[in-house]
């Protein structure tokens, strides 16, 4: 597989590794786009000080070059119950498999992305750093655990890390290429686009049970490809700010700080702090301060089961409510939140076919835990604040991990129930725009047909002008029996396989944990069934399919 290096210019592609000079390999595993920029991060700042590096995504990387490497930094996230992202599948498998090699001659450092508010936090990267060690490598650096707002703890990450190794490798005397800016959008979480609402339509007909937003954003100016994912940047609920300064006896105008500058507390939680999901590391500090046995006693050591339950379903406000902390100031409560973390949403439109703008689809999300109303942060904000007019704050995620295949001649198979359907509107807009002649195969499924078809009348005219040539759908509560688009996948086995014979590229986006692994035993059923395969093989022609990017997967 081609490895992807660094820009025109740069050292990386013609430095050859020497007795004397170590080159860095940097490589990056994650679902979004953050382990890769800050892999690109690392490896322009070694660039500058002169050191060869090669940059790749574990995806692109043969496992078995691990031998030859002396210095390795790997940027790692994870997912689910501690399970890595797809594109570091294999690099994982392989160091925990009986053909992992010594590797006492390599000098390694990770870093690991993830969220607290997940039990297996950060798992990948530490998998990852202890099999490193197992096998007999050295750290360069300790591993450092990256919660949602990342930046800082990764800066200092890469700042230890490159004096580790500039010591390690030796300096070269030629001048080195300066550091490039590789393409990326001058727009991110710190700096977002004040975007324009254009639209915010309800997709879901009368009488469903789910609502889906329809966003269309005016982003003159930005660029993004289908596939890629618009971050948004949210608002806390006033409700819940007022009933949190409420809980908490504090007054709204109390200055806190809230980066580099200090606002009032109202403020902050209405805008900076994320004040719903309730974290190990909130409970653990918030536990510190409260004089609780039963809180102390949830949080004991090795009382993970009880610790689990106390969770379940509890948000800040129920254990600021619960167990009050009498003299807690608006500084000392703040000191324990994390900043509220932008949502992303994979992009619904094609810049081709919808010039200047950024179309997403969003399913509000509401539920009840423990008698309690409770609303998704982003989602309600954008279903139920934000009206055309106003402006919202945004910035393009860009995702390797999931783009339109390079010939306009290979055919398609896309499987996106709900709102996983997205991105498939972005890939048809693009390829009528392009005039591209591939195939195009749609599974979409959802609960009801004449609520929840999202899009409906665009499939249909695509169907019909033979865009999309063919369209298959799931609504699984029209009937007693529940019917998912895996099961049409299986229906129609011979054909998904005739096309994945013929080249076509399998996309799958949504749910993660249900969905995408039943869609993928699915797929990996039809394969063993009608290539004549067994299940280890059929598995391994899955992952084949991944390695040359015919399978890529966009799932949350
Ligand atoms: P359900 O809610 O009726 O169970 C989009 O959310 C659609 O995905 C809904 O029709 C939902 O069905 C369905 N869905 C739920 N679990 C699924 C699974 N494991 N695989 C595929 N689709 C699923």
């Amino acid at each position: 597989a081609a490895r992807a290096e660094l820009g025109a210019g740069a050292p990386a592609a013609t430095v050859a590794p020497s007795q004397s000079q170590a080159s860095l390999t940097v490589l990056h595993g994650s679902q979004s786009g953050n382990g890769a920029k800050l892999a690109r991060r690392l490896a322009e700042l070694a660039q500058a000080r002169g050191l060869p590096v090669t940059l790749a995504s574990m995806a692109d990387y043969k496992p078995a070059r691990l031998r030859d490497e002396r210095l390795l930094a790997l940027i790692v996230s994870t997912h689910g119950e501690g399970e890595p992202p797809d594109s570091a599948r294999e690099l994982h498998e392989f160091l925990h498999g009986r053909k992992a090699p010594r590797l006492e001659n390599l000098r390694y450092g990770v870093l690991a992305l993830g969220d607290s508010s997940y039990e297996f936090y950060c798992q990948t990267g530490k998998d990852f750093d202890a099999v490193l060690e197992k096998l007999g490598a050295q750290r360069l650096a300790p591993r450092v655990d990256c919660d949602v707002d990342y930046d800082d703890a990764a800066a200092a990450w890469i700042d230890t890390l490159l004096g580790q190794v500039s010591a390690a490798a030796a300096p070269v005397a030629s001048a080195a290429a300066p550091a490039t800016t590789s393409g990326g959008s001058q727009h991110d979480k710190r700096h977002p686009y004040q975007a324009e609402v254009l639209e915010n339509v309800n997709l879901n007909g009368r009488g469903a049970d789910k609502e889906t937003r329809h966003i269309e954003l005016a982003v003159p100016g930005l660029s993004y490809q289908p596939g890629d994912a618009l971050g948004v940047l949210p608002r806390n609920a006033p409700a819940l700010v007022e009933a949190l300064l409420r809980v908490l006896g504090l007054p709204a105008t109390a200055p806190v700080k809230a980066g580099d500058t200090t606002l009032p507390l109202a403020d902050a939680l209405d805008r900076h702090y994320e004040i719903t999901t309730l974290t190990r590391p909130f409970l653990a500090a918030y536990g510190a301060l409260a004089d609780s046995g039963k809180l102390a006693g949830v949080l004991a050591a090795g009382n993970e089961d009880a610790l689990r339950a106390y969770l379940h379903g509890r948000q800040i406000i129920d254990v600021v409510q619960e167990f009050p902390v009498s003299g807690l100031t608006a500084e000392q409560f703040v000191g324990l939140l994390r900043r509220l973390p932008p949502r992303l949403y994979s992009l619904a439109s094609s810049l081709a076919a919808c010039p200047d703008e950024a179309h997403i689809t969003v399913a509000a999300v509401r539920y009840q835990s423990l008698g309690v109303q409770r609303l998704g942060v982003a989602s309600t904000w954008l279903a139920d604040r934000v009206k055309p007019g106003d402006t919202a704050p945004v910035f393009v995620e860009h995702n390797d991990n999931f783009r339109l295949p390079a010939s306009s001649d290979t055919p398609l198979i896309m499987i996106g129930p709900g709102t996983g359907v997205a991105p498939f509107r972005a890939f048809l807009q693009e390829r009528e725009a392009s005039g591209a002649g591939g195939r195009n195969w749609l599974f979409f499924g959802d609960r009801h047909f004449h609520t929840d078809f999202l899009y409906q009348t665009e499939w249909q005219a695509w169907h019909k002008s033979g865009l999309l040539t063919r369209l298959d759908v799931a609504f699984s509560r029209d009937q007693a029996q529940k019917v998912y688009v895996q099961q049409r996948l299986r229906e129609r086995a011979a054909e998904v396989y005739a096309w994945l014979h013929d080249g076509a590229h399998v996309y799958v986006c949504g749910d993660a944990t249900a969905m995408a692994v039943d869609v993928h035993a699915a797929l990996r059923d039809i394969v063993a069934a009608e290539g004549k395969l067994d299940a280890d093989a059929a598995e391994e022609y899955l992952r084949e399919l991944s390695r040359s990017r015919r399978y890529q997967r966009d799932i949350y």
